[in-house]
């Protein structure tokens, strides 16, 4: 494959900070990267409260534990997404509530929230797809209107911005992600979650640590730790803390390169996009998505795999994304679909990415412009 859809992101220097963690012989969680990658998090975000985790299903998994849900509590989130959104509540008992998404930018359709609320309800979770930022104004408005929690599954979304805030920093909680296909990475695996409030903080920081005041106790803060709280084992290894932290202080240079190659994408299909052969993603204004993802959908599911067929002729691997959560076995078995299905299954089923990764040449973003060109001009 001349280009894969997606390659760890290096910025050259990771290696020189993994060797001096390893060199150091401290290398479990909450050690000098670790500390260090949360400090420019925290500075980037505007808001001290952030941990890292060995990955934003893990962040989303700490989110679930501290709603302190009981069966038969339910959470609404879209369908469109990730596994790991769902999962984390379902691990707690609750029953995950899908509803429809947009089809402007896939993200959870706010008109249908309302009709999923019931007694029951207990979260909203929001998913930024690819770093593009939901209609929070209408979220804040109803979950404040019925006493719920905002989850923000910011998993593609660490650089992007709604109204000049820091997607990731207008809920209650949120989970980043630091996997190799994300803008940044902890080398292969990671995450982190923020939260807004103190006492929740507190409380995470036990959770992340097997349930124990270890933190507290590391800070002088205790004579000894014991146990608290529920919790497991999330921190981050301090060798991926390495591999993060040169990332970490580079969120909006990684961005912008991204976002140049989707420009290009948008520049070079500007024609066909105006034509309505396909269509792509928008970014709603007074938004600034950090360039994680470029996507188009063809007019089907057949048109859109003869699309990949053809571009991975010229060695380009384009693919789709997620299956409908609410039409996956477990999501049957554990989740209900509220409101009707209009996009979420079409649009899945018709979309496809391109390949977007930070050290992309321009000869790899020529070939794939070139690749899917070719495509249409085949099959107008
Ligand atoms: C929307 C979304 N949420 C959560 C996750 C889970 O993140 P991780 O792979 O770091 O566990 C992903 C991973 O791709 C994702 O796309």
């Amino acid at each position: 494959m001349k280009v894969p859809f997606s390659l760890a992101t290096r910025l050259g220097s990771e290696d020189r900070f993994v060797i001096d963690a390893i060199h150091s012989g401290r290398l479990s969680g909450d050690g000098a990267y670790g500390r260090r990658c949360e400090g420019c998090a925290a500075d980037y975000l505007g808001s001290g409260n952030v941990l890292l985790t060995s990955s934003g299903t893990h962040a989303l998994e700490i989110a679930a534990m501290l709603l302190d849900l009981s069966p038969g509590d339910e959470v609404i989130m879209p369908s469109f997404t990730f596994t790991s959104t769902a999962t984390a509540f379902v691990l707690r008992g609750a029953q995950p509530v899908f509803v429809d998404v947009r089809p402007d930018t896939m993200n959870i359709d706010d008109r249908c929230i309302e009709a999923a609320i019931t007694p029951r309800t207990r979260a909203i979770v929001v998913v930024h797809y690819g770093g593009v930022a939901c209609q929070m104004d209408r979220v804040m408005e109803l979950a404040s209107a019925h006493g719920l929690t905002v989850i923000e599954d910011a998993a593609h979304a660490l650089g992007g911005r709604w109204r000049e805030r820091p997607l990731g920093t207008i809920g209650d909680i949120s989970a980043f992600s630091f996997h190799e296909t994300k803008n940044l990475t902890s080398g292969g695996e990671g995450g982190m979650i923020w939260v807004r409030d103190p006492a929740l903080f507190a409380r995470a920081q036990v959770m992340r640590e097997k349930g124990t005041n270890r933190s507290a106790f590391r800070a002088g803060k205790v004579a000894k730790y014991e146990w608290m709280d529920i919790g497991s084992s999330f921190l981050m290894s301090d060798v991926s803390a390495a591999y993060l932290w040169p990332q970490m202080s580079a969120i909006d240079l990684i961005a912008r390169q991204r976002r140049s190659i989707c420009d290009a994408y948008f520049a070079a299909f500007a024609e066909i996009i105006a034509s309505g052969r396909i269509t792509v993603q928008e970014t709603p204004s007074g938004t600034c998505a950090p360039g994680h993802m470029f996507y188009m959908k063809l007019r089907d599911e057949a048109d859109r795999d003869a699309f990949a067929a053809a571009v991975r002729a010229s060695g380009v691997l384009a693919v789709s994304h997620y299956v409908p959560l609410h039409t996956a076995p477990a999501g049957r078995k554990f989740g209900r679909l509220v409101g009707q299905d209009a996009v979420t299954t079409r649009d899945s089923r018709r979309l496809v990415r391109l390949p977007v990764f930070y050290n992309m040449t321009i000869a790899q973003r020529d070939l794939v412009i070139d690749a899917a060109l070719t495509f249409f001009a085949n099959s107008p």
